[in-house]
């Protein structure tokens, strides 16, 4: 007895011993907790599982899915509530195959399949930072809480064996450009929002990086087209963007893009983001037929370098700034219409003429990408939403207008932005489209939609088997016990 307590002892210390020297390089431990903390802010896992109230990893936030709202866990070091028992392995299994300890599968709203490429050294430096994170003792409020059969976990694996493919880069990337894809597609995760999903919601890869819908905001193609992507912004440009959420004086990071800026890539070392840059340029170019002219014109940054100055400095906005800069309501002539509605809430910060104020940061309409997007989602998310996050550089918001205008209202002012600064021949947007975008609503493939009915057909096709199958067997046994008593009434 004793001896087999002593074995099992040494077994554990034995493999103790063999995992902590397989698991950690001779990196000293702090410089690895440093390394993983960069690795965490490129990777952004604060992104989600941040508190509601703001606790870094506490927790609690919904991931809205078209299945329904995934919470993500407690990853803070808490034995208890967090990930504080995790061994390496453990974190490694999390990232690679989305199973956490016990076997249990994670949905793909946690996103391993763009982070199994991580390098082990990148998971190894990410797991030391996180055990070293402060423990927060409590679960998160909210639960997952999916109906059926997305509540079965198992189906998962089904899911992972034909999605969990990996996006085939194109060749003859160069050494930075390689660094940018790996930071791209296993860091950063850029595909989980920029590449559409298809009927499975695995990544749709002949859309690698187009451009996909994001509950009321839309991620914008970054592929290398001229016109419909990233093709016409220089490399410096991007890495700006992914700085400081501005670019040129052309393109602003708002809703989600704004977060991960303000979480994440503002903290990237230049030269990762400007491998993100070289990368992008040498993703093949997807067009959007419906672009008609390029979302991003170097040139209409110009201009507006050259323009004055500093119009207004406050940083929040008060209804009286307009009193203040001559922008009477009452000199409106008509302040229920389209440019009526622009002067009384826009016309303040981005000027009546929607050049803007670049050099305090107030956004320039004119030349804007989101202004010029065929797609008028972003614009119309950002005058519902407003922007709430900066990057690196300090700088005005802009307020958000839900509750203050009504649909209709929002419907106008989009209307007459994209046709007066944004170089739409027409924009028919109405009143039902601000509604329907403000929902957030996605459309869902037909599979997701008829997933709950099909499961329990399924349901019902196996009892039905199981219960005729029950029957067969009963009255073959029934008939073979009635020919083996015959013979024997005979004789
Ligand atoms: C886009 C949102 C998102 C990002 C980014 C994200 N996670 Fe998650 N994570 C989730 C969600 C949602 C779940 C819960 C999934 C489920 O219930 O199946 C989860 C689950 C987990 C779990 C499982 C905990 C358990 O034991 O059940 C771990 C560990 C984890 N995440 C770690 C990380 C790490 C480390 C990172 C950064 C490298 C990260 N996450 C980035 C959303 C995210
Ligand atoms: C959480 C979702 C999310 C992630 C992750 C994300 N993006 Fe975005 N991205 C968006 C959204 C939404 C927008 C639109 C923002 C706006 O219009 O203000 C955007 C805008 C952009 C733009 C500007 C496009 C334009 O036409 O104005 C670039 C460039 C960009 N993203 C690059 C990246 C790169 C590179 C990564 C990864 C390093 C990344 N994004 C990660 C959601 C995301
Ligand atoms: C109080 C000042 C203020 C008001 C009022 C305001 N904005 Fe803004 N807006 C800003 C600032 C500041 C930015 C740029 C934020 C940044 O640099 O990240 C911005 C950015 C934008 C952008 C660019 C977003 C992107 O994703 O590229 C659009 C479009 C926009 N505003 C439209 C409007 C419209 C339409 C109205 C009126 C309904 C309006 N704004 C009212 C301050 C304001």
């Amino acid at each position: 007895m004793r001896l087999q307590y002593f074995s099992a002892a040494a077994c554990l210390l034995i493999g103790g011993l063999a995992s902590s020297t397989t698991a950690l390089s001779d990196e000293p431990q702090e410089q690895l907790v440093e390394r993983g903390r960069y690795i965490a802010q490129a990777t952004d896992c604060i992104a989600c599982h941040i508190g509601p109230d703001g606790t870094p990893y506490a927790g609690g936030q919904a991931n809205r899915t078209p299945l329904g709202d995934i919470v993500a866990p407690n990853i803070s070091s808490s034995e208890e509530y967090g990930i504080g028992s995790y061994s390496l392995s453990d974190l490694t299994r999390v990232l690679r195959e989305g199973k956490a300890p016990g076997g249990k599968h994670l949905y793909p709203a946690m996103p391993y399949p763009s982070y199994q490429g991580m390098m082990d050294e990148d998971i190894e430096a990410l797991y030391a930072y996180l055990q070293s994170v402060p423990a927060v003792d409590r679960a998160p409020e909210a639960e997952t809480d999916l109906s059926f059969p997305f509540n079965v976990r198992l189906s998962m694996t089904v899911w992972n064996a034909i999605n969990l493919g990996e996006y085939a880069p194109p060749e003859g990337l160069d050494d930075r450009e390689a660094r940018g894809q790996y930071i791209v597609d296993h860091m950063a995760h850029c595909g989980t929002c920029h590449t559409p999903r298809d009927d499975m919601m695995g990544s749709d890869y002949d859309q690698y990086l187009g451009g996909a819908q994001l509950g009321r905001w839309y991620a914008p193609n970054i592929t290398s087209d001229d016109t419909s992507g990233i093709g016409a912004w220089s490399h410096q440009q991007l890495a700006d963007y992914l700085k400081h959420g501005q670019a040129g004086y052309l393109a602003q990071a708002a809703g989600p893009m704004g977060e991960a800026v303000h979480h994440s890539l503002q903290y990237l070392t230049e030269d990762d983001r400007m491998a993100i840059a070289a990368y992008l340029k040498a993703v093949p170019a997807i067009s959007d037929e419906k672009q008609q002219h390029a979302v991003f014109d170097p040139e209409l940054g110009v201009p507006l370098a050259q323009l004055e100055p500093v119009v207004i400095k406050a940083t929040d906005y008060r209804s009286d700034e307009l009193e203040e800069n001559g922008l009477k309501s009452n000199d409106i002539e008509e302040p229920s219409s389209p440019e009526g509605l622009y002067a009384q809430h826009c016309a303040a910060c981005h000027r009546d003429d929607g050049m803007g104020q670049p050099d305090s940061h107030y956004a320039s309409l004119k030349g804007n990408t989101t202004v010029r997007s065929a797609n008028p989602r972003n614009l119309i998310a950002v005058v519902l939403e407003g922007i709430s996050y900066n990057g690196a550089t300090p700088r005005p918001l802009m307020p958000g207008f839900e509750g203050k205008l009504d649909d209709q209202e929002v419907a106008d002012i989009a209307n007459f932005v994209r046709t007066e600064f944004g170089e739409h021949s027409s924009s028919n947007i109405e009143e039902d489209d601000v509604a329907y975008i403000a929902s957030g609503k996605q459309p869902t493939s037909t599979l997701i939609r008829f997933a709950p009915v099909l499961a329990w057909a399924g349901v019902l096709i196996i009892l039905l088997l199981i219960v005729g199958g029950i029957w067969t067997w009963r009255r073959r046994r029934h008939q073979r016990s009635h020919t083996e008593s015959r013979p024997e009434a005979h004789s």
